[in-house]
């Protein structure tokens, strides 16, 4: 099987990596790609935001499977243009990517099909949002939500303390347009207390398969503090999602979503994420995404135990396994992210990444690139989420070990890493 993987991030990596390591795969091609993928498959420079001329890649290359990383080119409608020309593609129709486009529409979707998520309010107006903040924090809630509508690379989220800060994160997005576009439409939502956990499925229609659970570590620095980034680590499996939760939060959240999009004819194929948090009541959703975690990805792929090639291609084609196999040993992922991330990342000139060797050679060991750069034969940090180094391990606790070990290998200036990743405490 030829396959085009489109995207250029750790996530990306990860999928191009279990991809080269599929029997099935004769030719891998990726667009953009990144240093990392570089070694793995056959970069492209073509911008994930370039529908026609990815689809013009796929006809000249004539793939047999297009795997669609990130979420903006489906909700852009990819997978429609893909599919008008007869191509195989694992990602949902544009219509199905509004679960994840707009999170206005997900939450009325979740209160219209009785998906279990956060009591919430929708507004574009600054004055009737504080109207609504006020109600809220008369009943005696203190801690607030405020959720930019569109999409905000992971960014469009902040948790607020009272009704004074809430009101002025509504006024920076609603208002003063921080996020752009992507902010002129907020959603408010309750605060959940409880565990957060990522489950993954696959799905096609009414048909839900579900993946191992991941664990994402959102803030940007330890102890969960700072400012929320697109993910600082991960792990998988984790203790706050045994079988029996993720039976539940199938039967309570994904099979329900499942069936809503197809009855609201938007039927999903593809992988849905739900990014929930557990809690006493049972899983509440805090959000949809349409496309695989990052970097949940980098902790999954690494324990299937299948071809990952005919698995996406199964899908692809309405074949969807009943079952899909994971290893039983523990995966920790460590994001090492650029100096200034999640802020504008740019302010930060590109640095030198060394020490990356030493630290593949390690065992039980894959190191995900997502924002690096070769130049004159050297490996240079782009931005954002520069590398998630992932570990293998027969426990937890000896992944997380692994994982730290080779992090401490790598090196580059301006470097930030969670010390905290899988070290949360799970009595
Ligand atoms: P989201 O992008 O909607 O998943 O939000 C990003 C992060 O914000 C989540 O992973 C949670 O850590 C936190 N968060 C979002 N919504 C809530 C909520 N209603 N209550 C508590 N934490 C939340
Ligand atoms: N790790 C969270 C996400 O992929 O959106």
């Amino acid at each position: 099987m030829k396959i085009l993987v489109v995207g250029g991030g750790g996530r990306e990596h990860a999928l191009c990596w279990g991809l080269s390591r599929s029997r099935s795969v004769t030719g891998l091609l990726c667009a953009p790609g990144n240093a990392g993928i570089a070694g793995i498959a056959r970069c492209v420079p073509i911008k994930i935001d370039e529908p026609t001329r990815l689809a013009d890649l796929a006809d000249a290359e004539n793939v047999d499977l297009v795997v669609v990383g990130p979420e903006a080119p489906l909700v852009a409608g990819l997978a429609d243009l893909l599919q008008s020309r007869g191509r195989a593609v694992f990602g949902c129709s544009k219509a199905a990517a509004e679960l994840e486009g707009s999170k206005a529409y997900a939450k009325a979707f979740m209160a219209r099909h009785r998906v279990p998520t956060a009591a919430f309010g929708v507004f574009s107006e600054a004055g009737e949002a504080e109207l609504f903040i006020d109600t809220l924090c008369e009943r005696g809630d203190r801690k607030l939500v405020v959720k930019a509508d569109g999409l905000a690379a992971g960014k469009g989220v902040v948790i607020c303390d009272g009704a004074e800060q809430t009101k002025l994160e509504v006024g920076k997005m609603v208002t003063d347009g921080h996020l752009g576009d992507a902010g002129r439409r907020v959603v408010i939502e309750e605060f959940l207390e409880g565990r957060e956990a990522s489950l993954m499925a696959l799905v096609d229609g009414e048909r839900v398969t579900p993946l191992a659970p991941a664990e994402d570590h959102k803030t940007i620095f330890d102890s969960d503090r700072g400012p929320m980034t697109g993910g600082m680590g991960a792990i998988s499996p984790t203790p706050v999602l045994d079988d029996l939760s993720v039976a539940r939060a199938v039967r309570e959240v994904l099979e329900p979503t499942a069936r809503g999009l197809v009855a609201e004819g938007r039927p999903f194929r593809g992988v849905l994420y739900a990014g929930l948090m557990l809690t006493r009541e049972g899983p509440r959703v805090l959000e949809f995404n349409v496309r695989f975690g990052d970097p949940e990805t980098q902790v999954l792929i690494p324990r299937l135990d299948e071809d990952l090639a005919l698995l996406l291609h199964a899908v692809a084609i309405g074949e969807l396994p009943e079952r899909v196999r994971f290893s039983s040993r523990s995966a920790v992922c460590v994001v090492m992210a650029a100096g200034g991330y999640p802020g504008p990342s740019d302010v930060q000139p590109p640095a030198v990444i060394s020490g990356l060797e030493r630290a593949a050679a390690l065992a039980d060991v894959v190191v995900f690139h997502a924002g690096t750069r070769s130049e004159e034969g050297r490996v240079m940090t782009a931005g954002g989420r520069v590398l998630g180094v992932t570990a293998l391990g027969d426990t937890l606790a000896s992944a997380r070990a692994r994982a730290y070990q080779a992090v401490d290998t790598i090196s580059f200036a301006g470097a930030q890493v969670r010390r905290d990743i899988g070290g949360r405490s799970y009595t």
